[in-house]
């Protein structure tokens, strides 16, 4: 690993109790846990945890740079999708993992235009810290906004994550010659270190089985992730929704290209200071821990708890159908101070190479029949 930012001792200091509480817990399993729960504590133990507790993280200053950070355009060309879904179902919206606030500011700002707000903008939101900056950048649509602590009972309307899957605890499984095995977390010498467990049934071992992507060599493992938790997520909307529709954006792809013979180390990835490196023992609770998502397990997920596959596309195909164009075509460009930044956004949102492509949308949904408009044409759901 190339070397990284050296941390300040107060953060130092904070990653030495998220280590030293993950530890302790791995003793008290008896020396093994899963890396889905090293994963959990490490983004999400309460006051500990990399999105519980108060670090930087969005934006420029932060770990990484999100969709919504890079431009007003996502949230005005997302607001284009959510008015048609909230005049087909006279419902609401709930934002999943709401970040700085950024996405729902502009959704919410490009629905006025539209006169078409919702009654309520429900935020759910796992960091104080964090909700506490929405409420700040937000407050201008008090009391529209509403934070929520868990998931409501039931829901109608528009759904929305971004990023909110690949932060969800992945389990890591390895395919070996002709057995599965589990990849843990142990202790060694005072530091966290790989340990793998033979699989042998329930729902990971099944899961596992039935990808059996492990077309490598004899004795080379194939080691991926797999993503019960967002399934299980996914599964828990479906209950909810009443009539409406869910929208995930998110980096990953279907299940073929996911568990590919040649990916054979899977997508596992941490985000320190605008450094990618795949080190999920480094400095826990001070850098992100990720994974792509497996839309095709998603989609299932959906469909099993009776939500339809509205549509899937890639976030290039999804923003030009929801009309970012016409959106960027606001401002003139003879005004060039205010036009080339935001072509310079837009061709980031939609350039193959950088997010149009790898970033992909998926729509699942309950009541709702009319086609969406951000999957009218490059709809890729037979991929999955
Ligand atoms: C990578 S950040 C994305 C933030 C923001 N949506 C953006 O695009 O900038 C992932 C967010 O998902 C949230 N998240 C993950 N799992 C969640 C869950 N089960 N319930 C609510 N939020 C969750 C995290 O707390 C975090 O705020």
């Amino acid at each position: 690993m190339s070397p990284l930012p050296a941390p300040d001792p107060a953060a130092l200091e904070y990653s030495a109790k998220t280590a030293a509480l993950i530890s302790r817990e791995i003793e008290s399993a008896g020396g093994w846990i899963p890396f889905s729960r090293f994963m959990e504590l490490a983004l999400y133990a309460p006051g500990l945890g990399y999105y519980s507790a108060g670090m930087h993280k969005f934006g420029a200053a932060g770990d990484f740079v999100t969709a919504p950070e890079i431009s007003a355009l996502f949230g005005q060309t997302l607001a284009q999708q959510a008015a048609q879904v909230l005049r087909l179902t006279d419902g609401n919206i709930l934002e999943i993992g709401p970040g700085s606030g950024r996405l729902a500011f502009d959704l919410l700002l490009e629905l006025e235009q539209l006169g078409q707000l919702p009654e309520r903008y429900f935020l759910l939101e796992v960091s104080a810290d964090l909700r506490q900056r929405q409420q700040h950048l937000l407050a201008r649509f008090a009391p529209r906004v509403e934070w929520l602590d868990r998931l409501p009972a039931s829901f109608s309307g528009l759904i929305i994550g971004n990023e909110v899957l690949d932060a969800m605890p992945v389990h890591l499984v390895a395919w070996g010659a002709d057995s599965l095995f589990e990849r843990g977390v142990s202790m060694e010498d005072g530091q966290f270190c790989w340990s793998e467990r033979k699989l042998v049934a329930g729902e990971l071992f099944d899961s596992a089985a039935s990808l059996a992507p492990a077309k490598v060599g004899e004795g080379v493992n194939y080691v991926s992730e797999i993503g019960l938790a967002a399934r299980g997520f996914v599964a828990t909307l479906a209950g909810l929704l009443e009539k409406g529709a869910i929208l995930m954006l998110d980096y990953g792809f279907g299940q073929n290209e996911y568990y590919h013979p040649q990916r054979s180390s899977g997508t596992l990835m941490c985000h320190y200071r605008h450094h990618a490196h795949d080190d999920p023992f480094y400095l826990p609770g001070l850098q992100d821990i990720t994974s792509h998502v497996d839309f095709s397990a998603i989609a299932e997920a959906g469909v099993r708890h009776g939500l339809k596959l509205l549509g899937y596309t890639s976030q290039a195909h999804f923003l030009i159908n929801s009309g970012i164009t016409g959106l960027l075509a606001r401002a003139s460009p003879e005004q060039a101070s205010a036009y080339l930044p935001l072509a310079a956004q837009a061709q980031k949102l939609l350039n193959p190479a950088e997010m149009g492509e790898l970033f992909k949308v998926i729509a699942l949904g309950k009541g709702v029949d009319t086609p969406l408009l951000g999957f009218a044409r490059g709809d890729k759901s037979h991929m999955l």
